[in-house]
């Protein structure tokens, strides 16, 4: 799909990195306007072409860029003059981020603004455009983009055609239900992870996390029938330690530092390795190789929250993403999900998790 211009949509603070990254992979494209959360490129010389990835895991979705509307009837004549006639477009009406992950005021939540300006686009919806019906995108589909900003800002118009590894969902902003009793916010990373990556997590698995206080991605696993050896010095939430299945307690504490952990401390049937620990990724990475090496005939994945001391960090990734590979992973991608703050998601998959997942594995997202 040709384009003059992209937009990519990434966290608040991580434009100047993005674009970075973008102008280094893809030389063809010069950043052009920006706001906080949201980046575009021009196409030097002829277009681009738009279905091809930025080639930057701080790019959460991204599109043709068809420019500024200020009403709903410029949203229509940007989607005439770019959309295929005849073909249903899908509308997708998202916010962009105002605030840096975590830092949004209290009370706050996406999503409210484009629900209510997507009901209006579509009560207004012209007959001469076809528009499917809902919002989450399926394989070839055109989607229309609608982005919002600060109140009185003109929406940015954009469309994309759902191919490759794109969300399904507006903005690439994934859906998790509201658990208000989780222990942290890492439950809802976990979620976004799970849903992200389409690890085959299942109940009955066993997982190992490193850095698992207080215990909000373990009460995800443990809501998901999962076993979960923890290991973390510090103190576990009661309801985390307290989880317990038909056959009884399902979390295993390891109040230690993960150095201290031996394999043998660990059950010998273990599905996944998990980790979100607060130090550098290669040590953390490190520690997954000792705890998973072979023989580890039962291990399906890895998922692992990669902190970055700052943007630079990025340079690293490559190494990284190999670290993973080494342990036995035939599907490794990274990406910054939306609750990641100066962090990156990568998930690794074995053949095993590859074959239960039931669909083949995609090349390696390795930039
Ligand atoms: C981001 S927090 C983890 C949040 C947690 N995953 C949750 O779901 O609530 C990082 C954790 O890493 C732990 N940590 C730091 N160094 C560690 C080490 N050497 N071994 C184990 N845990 C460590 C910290 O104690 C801290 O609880």
């Amino acid at each position: 799909m040709a384009a003059a211009f992209l937009y990519c949509v990434c966290q608040v603070g991580a434009e100047a990195a993005l674009k970075r990254e973008v102008s280094a992979r893809r030389p063809e494209l010069r950043p052009a306007f920006a706001r906080p959360g949201l980046v575009t490129f021009k196409a030097e010389g002829a277009a681009v072409d738009a279905d091809q990835d930025p080639g930057s895991p701080l790019v959460r979705a991204w599109g043709a860029s068809l420019g500024p509307a200020a009403d709903h009837e410029a949203v229509f004549r940007a989607l005439r003059g770019a959309c295929p006639k005849g073909q249903a477009i899908r509308l997708q009406v998202f916010e962009r981020d105002r605030w840096r992950p975590g830092e949004e005021p209290a009370g706050f939540a996406y999503g409210a603004a484009a629900a209510e300006l997507r009901a209006r686009l579509v009560a207004a919806w012209p007959e001469d455009l076809a528009l499917a019906e809902g919002e989450a995108a399926a394989a070839g589909e055109w989607i229309a983009d609608v982005i919002l900003g600060e109140e009185g800002e003109p929406w940015l118009v954009g469309h994309h055609r759902h191919v490759g590894r794109r969300s399904a969902h507006p903005g690439g902003r994934i859906p998790v239900a509201e658990a208000p009793e989780a222990p942290s916010r890492a439950y809802y990373k976990l979620e976004e992870a799970i849903a992200w990556s389409a690890a085959p997590l299942r109940a009955g698995d066993v997982a190992v996390e490193l850095g698992s206080a207080p215990g909000g991605a373990s009460y995800a696993l443990l809501r998901r029938g999962l076993a979960v050896h923890g290991i973390d010095p510090g103190a576990m939430d009661p309801r985390v330690l307290a989880f317990a299945g038909p056959e009884g307690p399902r979390f295993t504490h390891h109040a230690c530092t993960m150095g201290q952990v031996q394999r043998s401390d660990l059950p010998r049937d273990l599905h996944w390795l998990i980790s979100d620990v607060n130090l550098a990724p290669q040590i953390a990475l490190q520690t997954l190789r000792r705890l998973g090496a072979r023989p580890r005939r039962a291990l399906l994945g890895v998922l692992c929250t990669l902190k970055l001391d700052d943007w630079k960090a990025l340079r690293h990734l490559p190494g990284w993403l190999r670290q993973i590979e080494a342990m036995g992973m035939i599907e490794v991608a990274v990406t910054q999900l939306p609750r990641n703050r100066m962090e990156l998601f990568a998930y690794g998959l074995t053949a095993a998790g590859v074959a239960r997942r039931g669909r083949p594995a995609v090349a390696a997202a390795a930039p």
